[in-house]
């Protein structure tokens, strides 16, 4: 299965790297801007591509990295190419593949989302950690049971859930992380302020 990128930004860098890692053959990169395809394809010692179609044609595997918005409007500007029997992925933990993805079995291919539950905010460190991480896995049923051991191949940990699922899913891992990290900094500024008012009172006249 040859794996190739749509969006040369964090998650591609990292899922990219991390697939050569494990002997996957990646087939390139296209970004918005040549530059960061070029960047990634230095980092995996892979193609850069300036023609999304020609990445299309090269690939068995697409993943779509780009911000959640520009999903289906990217899937959108293949959905006419020569597509049928390809398998199409996004990394978004809160969009669905059908949505990212609408209608893609009328078309021949198959869509899935493949969310890594991780914060990956380095693009030329996080593949490290990548075996380490909870990946969640739904989409087309044709393919899903093969999808989710291709990717269990590679070593990834990784769970199917129901699409109606994704929503709540997503919500609880916000809780877990983003608000979890807001409440303690939240917590942090109250003792902080204590502190600073016991050593004014400590100072005083
Ligand atoms: N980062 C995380 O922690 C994380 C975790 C889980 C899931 N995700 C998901 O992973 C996906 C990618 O996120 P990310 O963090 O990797 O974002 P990112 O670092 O901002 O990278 C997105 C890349 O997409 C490229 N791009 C933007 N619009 C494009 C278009 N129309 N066509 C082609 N390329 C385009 C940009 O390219 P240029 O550099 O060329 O301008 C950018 O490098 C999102 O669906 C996100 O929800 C992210």
């Amino acid at each position: 299965m040859k794996v190739g990128f749509i969006g040369a930004g964090k998650v591609g860098f990292t899922l990219g790297k991390y697939f050569c890692e494990h002997d996957i053959e990646v087939t390139g990169y296209y970004s918005r801007s040549i530059q960061s395809a070029k960047k990634a394809a230095a980092f995996t010692a892979t193609a850069a591509y300036e023609n999304r179609s020609q990445l299309v044609a090269d690939s068995d595997v697409l993943f779509f990295t780009v911000p959640d918005d520009c999903i289906a409007s990217t899937f959108e500007a293949v959905r006419h190419e020569p597509i049928q029997g390809k398998i199409f992925c996004h990394c978004s933990g809160v969009l669905t593949a059908s949505v990212g993805f609408p209608s893609i079995e009328q078309a021949g291919a198959s869509g899935y989302s493949v969310h890594p539950l991780f914060a990956i905010s380095d693009r030329y460190q996080s593949y490290r950690e990548l075996a380490d991480v909870f990946f969640t896995l739904e989409g087309s049923s044709d393919r899903l049971a093969s999808q989710q051991e291709w990717l269990k191949s590679t070593g990834l940990h990784v769970q199917i859930i129901p699409a109606a699922a994704k929503m709540r899913y997503h919500c609880a891992a916000a809780i877990a992380s983003n608000q979890v990290v807001a409440l303690f900094a939240e917590s942090q500024q109250l003792l902080l302020g204590l502190w600073l008012l016991r050593r004014g009172r400590a100072a005083g006249p």
